[in-house]
């Protein structure tokens, strides 16, 4: 460089425009949700057919666990080559982040030389830190309060296997954790009505999942009874009975939770045509029976194969904007 030079500028370019993060299911509207899924349903066609489909070439996403990951890490990872870009993998153990340097200035330092991020850690307030600090779009990949881009790929595979969810009913039985607040904050956005159950002690926190605009056209109810829950919905669905980061209560958890396995007989209660979807990983025998997530009605390697294609769409349109 000239020694004589002012210098490279240090701020974004005049213009720019505003960075938008997906921390949560409620932070895109309905509209956006309707775009998205339609691109999901473009990208994943091509996929299928051998196309290439390159709209984030030079473009990298850094990826950030504080936990550990299976789909997440894949889906990203593979869905970010596929679309032309590249991945670095940073996790708390072999990053400075695990040696306490403040997370504003690993966003700072990170966006700088990215172009996208994704999160898994534990505290919502932790991804909102980062996002406040950072240059470029970070996407929530699960946090204790959310997991917004599994929820996105399980609205795709319904629509898929059974067209609109508007209006139809979910039934979340098990814990009232990350997925069950997403849950919510779908059904407030999209319109259908989620039924949920949960053992005492371990429901969902309305209040986290709160959406700026109310339900909507959708609808939210609690059942003691899961059996109740699962009555006539269109889709079953559950989780962990312990998610990351609680594994202290996992006993008593255990005990809590032993009536809230989805079996043959809350299968049957469902719609006869009702889906079954588990976010993964699953344990059998635990909150779910083997022959019902190994069963007809399971669609959950489909749900896991969307999660690339959702992400896929939702990385393209948070740097690129709308393109079709
Ligand atoms: N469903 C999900 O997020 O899976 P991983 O924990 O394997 O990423
Ligand atoms: N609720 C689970 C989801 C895992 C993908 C957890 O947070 O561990």
């Amino acid at each position: 460089m000239n020694p004589n030079t002012k210098g490279i500028p240090s701020t974004l370019p005049k213009g720019a425009p505003p960075v938008r993060h997906y921390l949560q299911f409620a932070d895109f509207s309905t509209e956006e949700y309707g775009y998205l899924l339609e691109r999901t349903a473009f990208i994943k066609a091509k996929f299928k057919r051998f196309e290439r489909h390159q709209s984030l070439v030079d473009r990298t996403l850094a990826m950030i666990f504080e936990k550990a990951s299976t789909r997440t890490r894949v889906s990203f990872e593979a869905g970010m080559y596929q679309l032309g870009g590249s991945v670095v993998h940073l996790t708390t153990g072999d990053s400075q982040l695990g040696r306490s340097e403040p997370i504003e200035d690993s966003a700072r330092v990170i966006s700088r030389m990215t172009d996208i991020v994704m999160i898994r850690t534990y505290e919502q307030t932790k991804i909102e830190r980062f996002a406040a600090h950072s240059r470029v779009p970070v996407i929530n990949g699960l946090t204790n309060e959310f997991h917004p881009c599994q929820i996105l790929a399980d609205i795709f595979t319904y629509i898929e296997h059974r067209g609109p969810i508007a209006g139809k009913t979910v039934a979340w039985v098990g814990d009232g954790n990350n997925m069950a607040n997403t849950w919510l904050q779908a059904a407030a956005m999209l319109g259908f009505h989620l039924r949920v159950s949960t053992p005492s002690g371990y429901e969902l926190n309305e209040k986290v999942a709160v959406t700026p605009h109310g339900m909507g056209t959708g609808s939210y109810k609690t059942y003691s009874n899961p059996m109740d829950a699962c009555k006539g919905a269109d889709l079953v669905t559950t989780d962990v009975w312990t998610s990351m980061g609680y594994e202290a209560e996992n006993e008593a958890r255990r005990k809590a939770f032993a009536a809230w396995c989805v079996n043959r007989e809350m299968m049957a209660a469902a719609a006869p045509d009702a889906l079954f979807m588990h976010c993964l990983p699953a344990h059998r025998g635990e909150e779910v029976e083997a022959e019902v997530i190994d069963g007809p009605q399971s669609v959950v390697w489909d749900e896991a194969e969307n999660r690339m294609h959702v992400q896929k769409a939702l990385m393209e349109y948070l740097l690129l904007g709308r393109l079709a």
